[in-house]
């Protein structure tokens, strides 16, 4: 098999990851903005309390490709993403097309959580009587209650900015950090749902599934509401909230041992966040009404459910707020320093100028690539309402999620005899429904989505025939490829 390109210069870890690890791993990298502020837009704009559906979709579709995803992982001895792997076993120019598409899950999927992290920023100002002005905390295609209209979301771009300081720096992630970010999480969710349960108003859960219509947003998209389509179309938003699951499968070069522990990592967290997120959905869509989640509650709508609804808990309230904040910032990090990772590894293979595989000689990081990220991903933090940048982030996980179940299977049928630590069980299967799974959720996210997906991918094409072919080192090495 080719003796990649692509490796990044990585060595083989250490094996020191148990089953109950790699579960709180998966928890750790999954709970964040999607929850706690994608679900108010599904259940607003989409499908209503059938929200709780959506979820289930959506972590269905990420088993099965999650599964696929291992598989990937275990067949290669370096730790890497999608575009690692795709790069040793199907190629350059599927890999640049992954590679790409990551762009979207890291960097726009960054430029989300910090819009996310600017709305709770928000309320934690009004604690202490202060405020951001609407304009200055808002994108020019928001217009407020009054009228007022965003220019730019400094909040954003400020959080983008100190993160990738810090990432530059070179951050040390330390277990006992990680940890007590994911009890925090998991505790603030199970708060909302024991307390936010007795406050639950059984009319606004009715009709479960509301009657299919229409709905148009604030940026004049109309989408389909309630119904299937809007099951669908919440599925592809709320999935946003299951991002970051594929960290465990990245892992499975530290996984003692994989063939056991990654189905129970990958299947163990996506079944507890799954059955959280539902929990959770249901009782924020209980507590609150849709109405509020499409005017005063669109933003930091769990705080906002909390405050006008569970009176007698300001407390939890506060704790939600900062204790959110705190989790949106380990997110907004990881996913700055996966997109860095992956253009590393690209610009190692020629696909991307060297600059981005330039180290700080201090500090060790790829600085430059760093500040380059915080450009781009201040651009679309600043300047695009959340749900148009959550949305694409959910379309270019879920395609890239496709060319992985694909690839799964086709390197099983090209290449049986590579040893694979982890094998997908009942493989065409799991990979079709896989593939079937992530491509209703890509329909149901509707074709202005669509479009956007084509323009990315149009223009990562562009630059791949433009500059990636020319540069590549397969170009200029060949006989490193197919070894
Ligand atoms: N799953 C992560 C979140 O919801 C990306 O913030």
């Amino acid at each position: 098999m080719a003796d990649v390109a692509g490796t990044g210069g990585e060595t083989t870890l250490k094996r020191t990851l148990g089953a109950f690890s790699l579960v709180t791993l998966g928890i750790g990298a999954i709970i964040g903005a999607g929850l706690f502020v994608r679900t108010a837009a599904a259940i607003a704009e989409r499908s209503g309390p059938s929200v709780t559906l959506a979820f289930l979709v959506a972590g269905l579709g990420c088993a099965f490709a999650g599964l696929c995803y291992a598989e990937f992982a275990s067949m290669i001895p370096i730790a890497g993403s999608a575009y690692t792997y795709s790069y040793a076993t199907m190629g350059e120019l599927v890999a640049w097309i992954i590679g790409w598409d990551l762009c979207l899950e890291y960097a726009v999927g960054a430029a989300t959580v910090a819009i996310a992290w600017s709305e709770y920023f928000n309320k934690v100002l009004e604690y202490v009587g202060m405020h951001v002005p609407y304009q200055w905390c808002h994108s020019p295609f928001e217009v407020s209650e009054a009228g007022v209209t965003g220019i730019m979301n400094v909040p954003a771009v400020v959080i983008l900015f100190a993160l990738t300081l810090l990432l530059i720096r070179g951050m040390q992630e330390s277990a006992f950090v990680n940890s007590l970010i994911v009890i925090t999480k998991v505790a603030i969710v199970l708060m909302v749902i024991a307390i936010g349960w007795g406050f639950m108003n059984p009319a606004n859960h009715m009709p479960y599934i509301p009657a299919a219509t229409t709905y148009t947003t604030a940026q004049g998209v109309t989408h389909p509401y309630g119904g299937i389509m809007g099951i669908l179309g919440a599925a592809g938003v709320v999935f946003f909230a299951f991002i970051g699951f594929d960290a465990v499968s990245t892992a499975a070069q530290e996984a003692k041992n994989p063939k056991r522990d990654m189905p129970i990592g990958i299947l163990g967290s996506l079944v507890v966040c799954t059955i959280l997120y539902v929990l959770f959905s249901h009782v924020l869509s209980g507590v609150a009404t849709v109405e509020d989640f499409r005017t005063a509650g669109k933003e930091a709508s769990v705080t906002f459910a909390i405050t006008k609804y569970m009176i007698g808990y300001a407390w939890l309230g506060k704790f939600v707020t900062f204790a959110i904040l705190a989790g949106f910032s380990s997110v907004i990090l990881v996913m700055l320093m996966g997109q860095s990772r992956v253009f590393f590894s690209m610009s190692h293979d020629g696909l991307v100028p060297k600059i981005f595989s330039e180290v700080h000689p201090k500090y060790q990081t790829p600085y430059k690539a760093n500040m380059l990220f915080f450009v781009f991903t201040a651009l679309f933090a600043a300047f695009l309402p959340e749900s148009i940048v959550g949305e694409m982030t959910s379309i270019g996980t879920l395609f890239a999620f496709i060319l992985v179940c694909a690839g799964v299977w086709i390197m099983r049928v090209r290449r049986p005899e590579i040893p694979r630590g982890f094998r997908v069980p009942a493989l065409p299967l799991v990979a079709v429904l896989g593939i079937v799974v992530c491509g209703a959720m890509i329909y149901g996210l509707g074709w202005t989505n669509w479009l956007r997906l084509a323009v990315w991918l149009g223009i990562g094409l562009v630059f791949y025939f433009g500059y990636g072919m020319k540069h590549s080192r397969l170009e200029s090495h060949p006989n490193e490829a197919g070894r």
